[in-house]
């Protein structure tokens, strides 16, 4: 599945506050402030503003139940400068990967740590820690823009005691947590199950800040001359050995800031998702079908490789689909009138309702799956996941391979792949499909793709620099 670039914390973030912004916020009650906050965009330059945003978001996804996503999507445009956006995603990411670690100091140093009811200031403390480890900000002012933002969270009478806490955090370093703490015991106990000697390393690379990978787009320029230009920039690259055209970055960056981003010659995409297109590999002309394509990292891919496809891309979401469409034409400007390219929405297991009866000769099911391999690009996937959601994505997926299949032509392949690092949506999903399906058969895939697992490979986050991904290669009998 893919990572979906947006939300990428960028590095480095600064700590800033401005006089104004202090000033109109004192003299109103907490509530006008919550609301002037989310309804007008912040001034630039400030170091109060992003920090109280990021509580808030943390709040809703820690407390409430709600998407990272879906907040950040509420909440960033509300910021005019985008060092404050860039600030805001920073905290949140950091303090998700491990809110555990961060909980951990409340209850070691205070002796009413602040519940669900006091969630902003929790938050507040929390993204505080975190902006001292990892991300190392600058501590005194990342300190005195925390202890700003307890007062614009109207917690002026708290702000001392804010600062109490960060400036020991400051002298005496967080209290060591294992780096399994986060995660829900029914998960933990299954990527155990699974996994018993690799679940450590799992744990450990979840908690990671996820490198940067970029697709060249081979169409535009050679990776070779992609690390140059990047270069001229002050951007060191690296070649991976195995996926053509990925290039790992040393240190991550804001997307928009990347040369050759707007015009299509780099895509963002972390090197597991790379690796479909080369699993796939559909010849040139071949009529392709991705059934699952949004937001459309893979299937730009596949035209880039090969821009000779015809190409469905399929989704069963309307509003994600119009995604790929934005992803291809940033590529193709010529979307419209060059690559042979349809754009469906419809549910992929009602084969009757959208497809024409003519076979593909490769079918690409990326499959909506629980999403444990990406836990360090969606920390809070561990939050709202439940053991039930994982017994429902394993039966769609199985109904999506059952359906597909009939839409393949003999000699035709179909590659699964999931960013799940669960056995049941993957080996065993895949064992059992071939057990039903006589005319399938499992193809061998290269070692440098992961873990042989059942009739599949798994790599496991961070393997390589990669996220957890799966994939299986499999050709419809004459
Ligand atoms: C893992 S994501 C696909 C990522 C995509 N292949 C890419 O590279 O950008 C899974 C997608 O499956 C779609 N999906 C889920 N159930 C589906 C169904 N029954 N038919 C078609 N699409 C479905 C979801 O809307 C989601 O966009």
């Amino acid at each position: 599945m893919t990572k979906t670039p947006p939300h990428k914390p960028p590095s480095a973030p600064d700590a800033r506050g401005t006089a104004a912004e202090r000033r109109r916020s004192a003299g109103r009650s907490p509530e006008r402030r919550r609301q002037s906050a989310s309804s007008t965009p912040a001034p630039a330059a400030s170091g109060a503003a992003p920090r109280a945003c990021a509580a808030r978001v943390l709040d809703a996804v820690l407390h409430r139940g709600r998407s990272l996503r879906a907040e950040l999507v509420e909440a960033l445009p509300m910021l005019a400068d985008p060092r404050d956006r860039a600030l805001v995603e920073a905290l949140c990411f950091a303090v998700l990967r491990q809110p555990g670690r961060y909980a951990a100091a409340l209850t070691a140093w205070m002796p009413k740590p602040p519940g669900r009811r006091d969630g902003e200031l929790r938050t507040l403390l929390y993204l505080g820690f975190a902006q001292l480890d990892p991300l190392r900000l600058p501590a005194h002012a990342a300190v005195a823009a925390t202890v700003e933002a307890a007062r614009m969270l109207g917690r002026r009478h708290q702000a001392g005691m804010v600062n109490a806490l960060l400036r020991r955090a400051q002298r005496e370093g967080l209290p060591a947590v294992d780096p399994d703490a986060d995660w829900p015991d029914w998960l933990r106990a299954r990527i155990r199950d699974d996994w018993p000697e690799q679940a450590d390393a799992v744990f450990a690379a979840s908690v990671a800040e996820p490198p940067m990978w970029l697709r060249v787009n081979c169409r535009r320029l050679t990776r070779e001359a992609c690390i140059g230009r990047l270069h001229e920039a002050g951007i060191a690259a690296v070649a991976d050995p195995h996926a053509a055209d990925a290039l790992h970055l040393e240190t991550s960056m804001p997307v928009a800031a990347l040369p050759g981003f707007a015009d299509g010659a780099v895509s963002v995409q972390d090197l597991s998702a790379q690796c479909v297109a080369d699993v796939l590999a559909p010849a040139a002309g071949a009529r392709v079908l991705d059934a699952c394509a949004a937001p459309g990292g893979k299937a730009a891919h596949l035209l880039e490789r090969e821009p000779s496809l015809r190409l469905t891309a399929l989704d069963v979401d309307a509003r994600r689909l119009e995604r790929v469409r934005e992803t291809l034409r940033r590529l193709h400007p010529d979307l419209e009138t060059g690559p042979d390219v349809r754009l469906l929405a419809a549910d992929a297991t009602a084969v009757a309702d959208w497809w024409d009866g003519v076979p593909f000769d490769a079918v690409l099911l990326d499959a909506p799956c629980s999403a444990t391999g990406i836990v360090r690009r969606q920390p809070d996937v561990r939050l709202h996941r439940r053991a039930a959601d994982v017994d429902a994505l394993v039966a769609v997926q199985a109904q999506l391979l059952d359906a597909l299949w009939t839409t393949l032509r003999p000699g035709g392949v179909l590659v699964y792949a999931t960013c799940s690092i669960l056995k049941a949506e993957n080996a065993s999903q895949v064992e059992a499909f071939l057990a039903r399906t006589p005319d399938a058969r499992a193809e061998p895939l290269p070692a440098h793709l992961g873990h042989a697992s059942g009739p599949g490979r798994q790599r496991l986050p961070g393997e390589d620099g990669g996220d957890g991904f799966f994939y299986a290669r499999l050709r419809k009998t004459g």
